[in-house]
C-alpha cells in the first residue's frame, strides 16, 4: 500500500467498491448484463495465431457466458459482437467474422432454443448479406417463446446510429401528424430505439482493460455500473462472470438521488 493511500480515512466512500465487503443482506443480481467482447485478436497475437483463431475462441467464450447468466439469474444478457465501425476493419478480417456468425447460426441455434434462450439481434442488419439476415429473423422466431434467457446479440450495432434513427422516426411521424412534436419525452425516444421494451443494461462489463464504451448502448447504460476487466475475451469464463457480478453487488446504486 502506498502512503498515498494509507492517509486516506477508512470510512471514505471509495472503500465500498473495488474489493470493500459487500453490502450485508441477499446479494442483487443485476436483471440485465451486457459485455462488450474485447480483446479476440490480443489473445491471438500472444500465441502467434491468426486473429481468426482470437475470433473462433470468443465463440467459446460466448457459450460458457451464457451458461453462467443462466445459473446466476440474470434474466438478460446483451453481447457486443460486431460495431458499425467494426465494417471499418480489412476485409478478410470481415469475411472471417461473417462466416463465424455463419456458422454460429447454423449450428448453435438449436441448442440455444432447447436451453430456452430467446434471441434478439439489434442493429443494422441489411448489412449483412441475405442468408444471414433471414437466419437472424429465422432464430428470433423460433426462439420467441423462450423465457429462460433473453440473449440480446448487437451486430452491426452502432448507439448513434441508432438514436439518430429513433430521431429520424419520431421526426417523420410528427410531420405526418402521428405525434405531437412536444409530446416528445425520455419513454417515447426509448421506445424509438432498437431495444424497445428492453430493461436497461444494470451491468456493463468489457474485458481486454479497454476502458471506454466504442458507441454501445450510450442510451441505454445512462446509469449502468461498468466492471473493466484485464482478461481477454477468449479466456473469459464463469469465474470472470461471477467476479463481476461481485462487483456489482458491492455498488451503490444511487441514480443521482441521496442516499438514505
Ligand atoms: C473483439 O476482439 C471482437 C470484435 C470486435 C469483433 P478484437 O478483434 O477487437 O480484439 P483486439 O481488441 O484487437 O484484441
Ligand atoms: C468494440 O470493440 C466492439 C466489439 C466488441 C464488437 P473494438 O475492438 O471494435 O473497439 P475499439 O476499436 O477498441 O474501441
Ligand atoms: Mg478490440
Amino acid at each position: 500500500m502506498s502512503s498515498a493511500t494509507q492517509k486516506l480515512p477508512q470510512s471514505l466512500p471509495v472503500a465500498a467498491s473495488k474489493g470493500g465487503p459487500l453490502p450485508a443482506g441477499p446479494v442483487p443480481v443485476p436483471k440485465h448484463v451486457a459485455v462488450i467482447m474485447d480483446g479476440n485478436g490480443r489473445w491471438a497475437s500472444a500465441r502467434f495465431l491468426p486473429r481468426v483463431a482470437g475470433h473462433r475462441e470468443g465463440a467459446r467464450a460466448v457459450r460458457r457466458t451464457i451458461e453462467a447468466a443462466i445459473q446466476s439469474g440474470v434474466e438478460w444478457l446483451t453481447i457486443y459482437a460486431f460495431s458499425s465501425e467494426n465494417w471499418q476493419r480489412p476485409a478478410s478480417e470481415v469475411l472471417d467474422l461473417t462466416g463465424l456468425l455463419r456458422h454460429y447460426l447454423k449450428n448453435e441455434i438449436a441448442e440455444l432454443h432447447s436451453n430456452g434462450v430467446r434471441l434478439h439481434f439489434i442493429g443494422d442488419r441489411m448489412r449483412f448479406e441475405t442468408d444471414i439476415g433471414n437466419a437472424l429473423a429465422d432464430a428470433e422466431r423460433l426462439t420467441a417463446g423462450n423465457t429462460r434467457l433473453n440473449l440480446v446479440v448487437a451486430l452491426s450495432y452502432g448507439a448513434r446510429d441508432e438514436i439518430a434513427s429513433a430521431a429520424r422516426s419520431l421526426a417523420i411521424a410528427a410531420k405526418e401528424g402521428r405525434i405531437d412534436p412536444a409530446a416528445i419525452d425520455e419513454a417515447m425516444l426509448a421506445s424509438s430505439l432498437s431495444t424497445a421494451g428492453m430493461p436497461d443494461p444494470d451491468l456493463v462489463i468489457r474485458t481486454s482493460g479497454e476502458m471506454r464504451l466504442s458507441n454501445f448502448l450510450l442510451w441505454q447504460a445512462a446509469y449502468a455500473e461498468l466492471v473493466f476487466m484485464d482478461v481477454l475475451w477468449p479466456d473469459f469464463g464463469p469465474v470472470h462472470f461471477a467476479e463481476a457480478l461481485t462487483e456489482y453487488a458491492r455498488r451503490e446504486r444511487r441514480f443521482g438521488a441521496r442516499p438514505a
